[in-house]
Order: structure tokens, then sequence, then C-alpha cells
């Protein structure tokens, strides 16, 4: 399988591309950025670990490299100032986005490729790419709240002191300020969330807050999401790779699931070689409905406004 990442010079492409490199599970992983020097040097950095880690074809050859490839990820875009929201970034964005879109439709793209969208505000731009690429709805999956959903169970587990891959709880909506944990279905180690020793609903609430700001924190402390962002586009590329199947709350055009239509939305998603492959759609509380319906009208007012 080959990977092409546009905006791989960038923390966030870059991030991705190691990811991809430690994953050992792709084949060629093509890096593609405007800023081609330090393209090539990020490549070249990955390629110098190479005979440590595996047998990849890594490369820095410019925007040919979409043409052939299976999984084009786009994390180009400019970054969010440390007090404006995702959604603010909208405007400043839409034109880069629509520019990478176009150079894209010049080169050309397989039939089947999977186009995956991290740049932000992503819900909005993966909505964007569903109406301007021409492929299947299905071809196109936005990161939407796989990050959030993985900063949720590893800081709940550092707080509880239980490992993280045993923490089950899953955000859906937005990925920006409107995302919606559901508390209602959570677990740790198959046990109830509200029943695990040391668990506070204000335990619950700080631990939601810290999650909900851990973008911006991140940004005003490092300039940005790196590793996280990196290993949560790892893992959603590999299930479309070795077609797993996986459940992942990646955003996906909806058609009535929840309440949601037209817009480009997470919740529980079937994830393999086709892309989006079905959704869950399960009982939550009143509240968790309500909120993500919101959710979902929030993005629905922003397309309408900008797009
Ligand atoms: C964040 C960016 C990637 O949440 O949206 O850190």
């Amino acid at each position: 399988m080959k990977v092409s990442i546009i905006g791989g010079g960038g923390l966030v492409g870059s991030c991705a591309g190691f990811a991809l490199q430690a994953g050992k599970i792709v084949r060629e992983i093509a890096l593609v950025d405007v800023n081609q020097d330090l393209c090539e040097g990020q490549a070249l950095d990955l390629l110098h670990g190479a005979s440590l880690l595996s047998d990849q074809k890594i490369t820095a050859n410019g925007t040919e490299a979409v043409k052939d490839s299976d999984v084009i990820v786009i994390t180009a875009g400019l970054r969010r100032k440390p007090d404006e929201s995702r959604l603010d970034l909208i405007n400043r964005n839409v034109t880069l986005f629509r520019s990478i879109l176009a150079d894209m439709k010049q080169h050309g793209f397989r039939k089947d490729a999977i186009v995956f969208v991290v740049s932000n505000p992503v819900d909005v731009l993966t909505y964007l790419a569903i109406k301007e690429l021409g492929l299947p709805p299905c071809q196109v999956i936005g990161l939407g709240t796989v990050l959030d959903t993985t900063r949720l169970r590893s800081m709940l587990a550092q707080r509880l002191d239980v490992p993280p891959t045993q923490v089950q709880v899953t955000i859906f909506g937005e990925h920006g300020d409107s995302m919606v944990p559901i508390w209602s279905n959570a677990q740790i180690a198959g046990l109830p969330l509200e029943k695990f020793p040391g668990v506070t609903s204000n335990l619950i609430a700080e631990v939601e807050k810290k999650t909900r700001g851990s973008g911006a924190e991140v940004i005003k402390k490092k300039g940005g999401a790196g590793f996280a962002v990196g290993v949560s586009i790892a893992d959603v590329v590999h299930a479309i790779a070795l077609d797993q199947k996986r459940i992942l709350p990646v955003s996906a055009l909806q058609s009535g699931a929840y309440g949601l239509r037209d817009v480009a939305i997470s919740v529980p998603t079937i994830v393999g070689r086709k892309g989006v492959e079905g959704l869950i759609e399960i009982d939550l509380w009143p509240k968790e409905k309500i909120a993500l319906q919101k959710s979902g009208q929030v993005l629905r007012e922003t397309i309408e406004k900008v797009l």
C-alpha cells in the first residue's frame, strides 16, 4: 500500500510519516509539501532510520505521488492560534484546501483511493472534499474525534492509574468545542466506569474539560499536536491497509443515523479498505443525543456560511 501525505513537511504530516514507519505496515510513504526542502529533509531523516525499522520506500517527489496512492492523507493547512477556535480557522483554510483539492484533481488519483482529511476544521473540510473530489462519499474520511478519543482515554487512564489501552470511552461529534464524550457506555477493562474504584463525577468532568482544551493546550506549549495526532492517523491508515473493519470515530458523511444529515461528523464508523463500510448506531443518554444533534447543527451552519 502506498500512502501519500500532503503537508508531509509539517509537524502533523511528519509525525504521521514516522508513525507509519514505526507501524511497519504500509509499503510506501510519500511526503508532499509546498516546502520542498523541508519535505526532503523529513523524508531523509525517516530514511536514515529505515534499516532499524522496516523495508519501506520513502519519497519526497512532489504532488505526482498522489496519482498511484492508495491513501492520500491531507494534513496541510494553517494552524490555529491558541485563542482561536477550529471553526475560526475555516475562512483562512478553505481557500488553501480548495487549491490542494484542485492540485490533486489536476494530477489525478486512483478511482479506489481513500482520501483522508486531517486539516482543520476537519469536519468541514472533509465535507468540502466529499463535494469537490467526485469520489464516492465512503472514500473520503476525516480524522474527526479519533484524536480527542485517545486524549480522553489516555488522560483518564493516567488519573485512575490504569492501563490506557483498557479504557473504553469514545467521543462523537465535531472535532472541536461541541465534541460529545459518550459516558453512557464507558468502561474500564469491561467494567462499568461509574462503578470503578476512584471514579467520581468531578474527576470525569475534569478529564472531559482537559480533553476539550487539549488542542489549544499543546499549541500553547509546543506549537501544535504531533505525536498523538501522528499515531491517530496511523491507526486509521492501518485499519484501511489491513481491511480491518475496525470501529473508529472518524468523520464521515451522514445520512440519517443519530438524526444527523448532510454533514461530515464523527460517529462509530466501520473502517476498511473501501473506506467507510458502515456505521454503528447505539442507544445514548437523551442528553448525549441532544448534544450530538447540536454538534451536527454547529457544523451544518458553518457549512452553509462558508462553502
Ligand atoms: C488538535 C488539532 C490537530 O486537536 O486539531 O490538536
